[in-house]
């Protein structure tokens, strides 16, 4: 009789991940095709008011503490300000942070932490300005820079910054991005891609690993591994020379982290995703639009988790790509 997310292997889920729109500016390869895709129709995404009444569930009925807005890209969502500043009007408040491409970050961090943000992970592969308008296909690796040193300097912390390596892509840069990040501040952490892309372009053997990443980053620095702890966190950290300054590796595939998570996603069009990786998602919208209560909503977002996965099934045999892409899950 727990009242909140449990599942069936005992994990709580008190970390929300929100999805505000499927929609993106940017067209990075491993995510979405140059043309972009099928975004949702209006009518299907959740409305302020929708999403505002969810939230408040989740963190007045279903003990969720963290909420972290994603997209696509949620600096796209209109209105975004005023979502940030009614979450942050909950009780208990929820700790809320974003996960972000940065472009239009420059003018808007000051406002988003007036509205209550506290943390913000920027997404950023590359510091080239031709490796970013060729992996991006947009050519706005300076919009990316000005938002990130705005965010720093609006009192967002920590400032995170997200990046995805690639075969003869941006596999040479780990080493000058990450004195990027230590130069300015910023807490860098370096994701394994996993296959969630819309084109089902992943390979295993394309992949950079965890183990890759520590190889090239040991020709420049020392690493030694981190002593924080880590709670659900996906990242495993290691401090650099010594610290202060540290670097975290999210080894989603060859380490996975599934034990120890807590998160539950909510779809831009309002379906409960227990997992990145699960097919079967709970429709809250129709509950919402037909007038259930509060109640009745907290408990269908209940029984999707109790249905939780052990975890992804990337390394077995057999292992099937989810139906929706991450831009459309919410990372
Ligand atoms: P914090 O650690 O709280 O700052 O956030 P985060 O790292 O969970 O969020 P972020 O949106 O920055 O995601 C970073 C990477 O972690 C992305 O590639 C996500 O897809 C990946 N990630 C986030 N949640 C999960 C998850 O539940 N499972 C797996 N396997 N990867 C995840
Ligand atoms: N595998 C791993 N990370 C990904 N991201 C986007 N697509 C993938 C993928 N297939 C990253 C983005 C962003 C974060 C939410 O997830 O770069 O930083
Ligand atoms: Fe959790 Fe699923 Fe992610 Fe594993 S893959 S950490 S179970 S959401």
């Amino acid at each position: 009789d727990h009242p909140g997310l449990l599942d069936t292997f005992g994990r709580v889920a008190t970390d929300l991940r929100v999805s505000l729109t499927d929609k993106c500016n940017l067209r990075c390869t491993y995510c979405m095709p140059a043309e972009g895709l099928d975004w949702l129709p209006g009518d299907q995404v959740l409305s302020d008011d929708e999403l505002l009444r969810l939230l408040r569930i989740a963190v007045e009925l279903l003990g969720v503490t963290d909420i972290r807005l994603t997209g696509g890209e949620p600096m796209l969502r209109q209105g975004l300000e005023r979502i940030i500043a009614e979450v942050s009007a909950l009780r208990p408040k929820p700790r809320l942070s974003m996960t972000t491409n940065g472009i239009g970050l420059a003018k808007r961090a000051e406002g988003l932490v007036a509205a209550g943000l506290d943390r913000i992970n920027v997404s950023l592969d590359t510091i080239d300005r031709d490796t970013f308008a060729r992996l991006t296909r947009r050519d706005r690796l300076r919009h990316v820079l000005e938002g990130l040193a705005a965010a720093r300097d609006a009192g967002l912390s920590p400032v995170k910054v997200n990046a995805v390596l690639m075969r003869g892509v941006n596999d040479h840069e780990a080493v000058p991005l990450l004195r990027f990040c230590l130069d300015n501040g910023y807490h860098l952490r370096f994701i394994e891609q996993m296959p969630l892309d819309a084109q089902h372009g992943w390979d295993r053997g394309g992949m950079i690993t965890a183990e890759d990443i520590l190889g090239l980053l040991g020709t420049e620095f020392t690493l030694t591994p981190s002593e924080a702890p880590r709670g659900g966190a996906p990242a495993e950290r290691w401090l650099v020379d010594g610290g202060p300054g540290d670097v975290g590796v999210i080894a989603s595939v060859t380490r996975p982290f599934c034990s120890a998570c807590e998160r539950t996603r909510l779809t831009a069009d309002g379906s409960i995703r227990s997992c990145l990786f699960s097919n079967e998602e709970t429709d809250l919208r129709v509950l919402l639009r037909a007038g259930a209560r509060d109640e009745e909503i907290a408990g269908a977002w209940r029984t999707a988790m109790w249905g939780k996965l052990a975890g992804h099934e990337i390394n077995e045999a057999g292992f099937a790509q989810p139906i929706r892409p991450m831009s459309a899950i919410g990372g």
